[in-house]
């Protein structure tokens, strides 16, 4: 049977590349929004994840296993009202997507919208609306095949009567809801939105309208409202005022950007979100501050503990991360980098590993260990200068690091003495394949045992 989901007025976190990931609509969520977009993601990227129960962090993941990232991380807290944006220009793929994560979704959403090139060129976003047939066959497809509703954002066309005729045909293919981003192709976000185009819309179909497209004059609660009055819109859908401050959801009034940050870090922390997405979320409720001198402090920061320093939450991040790792979060070790000889073939991994490993010549010694972070609470006996000082103590040549990139993912070979070593696992930084490199020397040497790697989790054993 079919799921439906209400589209009248609802408050909506819009969807936003990089900033609508778990943490950030969790917070739009618990803030007083009542239905929250994922950002925008490609259908191959989740055709070719694949679903995990993560039970140390309760969650969904759809994880890429060629590079270990997470496509798309979700959990019960917004089980009901996540709806999952797609990418496509295919009513296939889009479909097989659809199976894919029907499950763990409230609705499915077609950008029919993002006017950028990388969507244009791929017959994506708004190249849809100039090819009404494809974008209505796509959304045909998933209404008649999927369990759950589905939905379309879009952007107006120049001329408001194109604009409605547009909108009908989409009507035509059962679609529960569109989202209406009153803004054209050419029009960039500093230009006033149509409300009144908006409002056309609204009067030529029987489907729910989500207004989108008033940041600019949002700074509240009330300020949303208004916004989808003056629209005549069944919902209304927010982008910007929400990254820039995500509490503009609330009731009460917006907090300061202080609490919000403590907030989209703890949330960081507790759903293990990547440091670089944590980074740039940040970045874009701090904007103007990253002038400041506690700015420049998180800028250099780069792991997750060191952003939460910046904010004097390190001490939470460090126990949370300890007591995961303990708990068994492993994700990182199944990442290896996809074979350029053929991108897309998932199915054997271990033969990937071989063609590469190939790369790294026989005289290398190689063991299953990885660098683990939270092992190390004092910078003195990270690996690297555990090494490092053994070779000063021992009077021989100081450590030597090769690193091999293989697309975002690498592996060190650390030259000591007349010895090389390198971990067999990737790595998602240099510095970490150098830290497991080194930690496979010091193993190697007798410096690290084994009981005390498999204990701490840094060894397969
Ligand atoms: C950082 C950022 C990322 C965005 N990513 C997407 C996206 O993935 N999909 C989409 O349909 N629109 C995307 N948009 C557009 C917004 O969803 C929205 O349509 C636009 O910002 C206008 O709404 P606003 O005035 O509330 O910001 C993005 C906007 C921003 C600022």
């Amino acid at each position: 049977m079919k799921s439906s989901l209400d589209y009248s007025n609802k408050i909506i976190l819009a969807p936003m590349v990089r900033v609508g990931t778990l943490p950030m609509r969790l917070m739009a969520l618990s803030y007083g929004a009542d239905i929250v977009y994922t950002e925008e993601i490609i259908d191959w990227k989740l055709l070719r994840a694949e679903r995990q129960i993560n039970d140390v962090l309760k969650t969904v993941d759809y994880v890429d296993k060629t590079d270990g990232c997470i496509v798309f991380r979700t959990c019960d807290k917004e089980k009901g009202k996540v709806v999952l944006q797609l990418g496509t220009a295919n009513a296939e793929r889009a479909l097989l997507v659809g199976r894919k994560v029907q499950q763990d979704i409230a609705a499915l959403d077609i950008n029919m919208g993002c006017p950028k090139d990388f969507s244009i060129k791929g017959g994506m976003g708004i190249a849809l609306l100039y090819d009404l047939d494809r974008a209505k066959s796509i959304l045909t497809t998933l209404v008649k095949h999927l369990d759950i509703p589905v939905t379309c954002k879009i952007r107006i066309m120049p001329g408001i009567d194109e604009t409605i005729k547009i909108v009908k045909e989409l009507e035509t293919t059962g679609i529960s809801a569109i989202a209406v981003h009153g803004r054209t192709k050419t029009e960039r976000p500093r230009h006033p939105v149509h409300a009144d185009v908006i409002r056309e819309i609204v009067k030529a179909v029987g489907i729910p309208v989500i207004a989108n497209g008033g940041s600019q004059e949002i700074h509240k609660r009330s300020d949303i409202l208004k916004f989808r009055d003056a629209c005549g819109a069944a919902s209304v859908m927010i982008a910007r005022a929400a990254q820039w401050n995500c509490s503009v959801f609330r009731d009460e009034g917006p907090l300061p950007i202080e609490e919000v940050i403590h907030e989209c870090l703890r949330l960081s922390v507790d759903y293990d979100n990547s440091p670089s997405n944590t980074k740039y979320c940040i970045q874009m409720i701090l904007r103007d501050l990253q002038e400041t001198t506690l700015g420049r402090k998180f800028l250099d920061s780069q792991t997750l503990e060191q952003i939460c320093e910046v904010w004097n939450l390190g001490s939470y991040c460090r126990k949370k991360q300890l007591e995961y790792h303990n708990a068994g979060i492993r994700g990182r070790r199944q990442a290896c980098p996809q074979s350029d000889a053929n991108p897309q073939d998932e199915n054997c991994p271990s033969k990937k590993i071989k063609m590469l490993s190939d790369e790294i010549s026989s005289d290398v010694i190689e063991h299953n260990i990885s660098f683990i972070r939270v092992n190390y609470a004092d910078d003195k006996e990270l690996p690297k200068s555990k090494l490092y000082l053994y070779t000063v103590k021992n009077n021989i040549k100081l450590p030597k690091y090769e690193v091999i990139n293989k697309n975002k993912l690498f592996r060190a070979i650390v030259k000591v003495a007349d010895g090389k070593y390198s971990s067999s696992f990737w790595e998602k930084s240099k510095k970490f394949a150098e830290q497991s490199a080194a930690l496979t020397c010091l193993y190697h040497l007798g410096i690290e045992s084994k009981e005390k790697l498999i204990e701490n989790g840094s060894m397969i054993g």
